[in-house]
């Protein structure tokens, strides 16, 4: 099969993860998780106390970050495997945060081009469609209303033994969504070139099923 990249975008919880890695198994493509990268930057930025407003510090701070990705699928940064801190909802904020800098959008993006280069891959985050890949052969917007989000986002994290209150879980992605949606640089917002899928009201298997559909109309 002729080796292409798909672009995915969404909103936080959408589920972009989970449909991207399994389009990757049944395409035989590799998944980028873009948000993983955001995440594992802004850990480190925080963790060297680097002031989100201060442009030349972020710059100077990156030149020295080497993330490592691995097939794994674990999230490396300066050595430090950091795959299980940065899913915390401290993490999420923080990344929401640094992701709206410039620097650190441009040393994003322009890693995230190289590793695609190479064709064969399924990238999620928010700005795919249009920026990172604008010649992906394939575009998708992975949307869900908050509440379905909000829902899904509570019943993981009780099955993960987590104490959590529905209501902290809801508040914490529409402040997400408001913050990804009004950046000035790459706000996530719906490429006119993406089909949406709309997951509210959709499982796990339907939501892949429509995927799929629209990747086979593209190859
Ligand atoms: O997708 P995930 O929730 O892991 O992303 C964490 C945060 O990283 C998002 O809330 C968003 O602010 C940022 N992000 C981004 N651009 C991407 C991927 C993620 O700004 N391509």
């Amino acid at each position: 099969m002729k080796k292409f990249n798909i672009a995915l975008d969404g909103p936080s919880g959408a589920g972009k993860s989970s449909i991207a890695d399994q389009l990757a198994e049944i395409y035989q493509m590799k998944h980028l998780d873009t948000g993983a990268m955001y995440r594992a930057i802004s850990w480190l930025l925080n963790q060297e106390k680097i002031d989100p407003e201060n442009d030349l510090a972020i710059e100077n701070a990156l030149k020295s970050a080497v993330l490592d990705l691995p097939e794994d699928g674990r999230v490396i940064i300066n050595g430090i495997d950091v795959s299980e801190i940065i899913r915390t909802p401290e993490v999420s904020m923080l990344a929401s945060l640094y992701a709206s800098k410039a620097p650190v959008r441009q040393k994003m993006v322009e890693l995230q081009q190289k590793i695609a280069s190479r064709q064969g891959f399924i990238v999620d985050g928010r700005d795919i469609c249009d920026v990172v890949l604008p010649d992906a052969l394939v575009k998708i917007y992975l949307d869900a209303s908050a509440d379905a989000r909000a829902k899904r986002r509570y019943l993981q994290d009780l099955e993960n033994g987590k104490s959590v209150e529905y209501e902290e879980v809801l508040r914490q992605i529409e402040q997400r969504d408001y913050q990804d949606r009004h950046r000035a640089i790459s706000p996530l917002k719906i490429s006119d070139q993406a089909v949406v899928i709309d997951s509210s009201q959709l499982n796990i298997e339907q939501t892949v099923a429509k995927a799929c559909e629209v990747v086979n109309e593209r190859l």
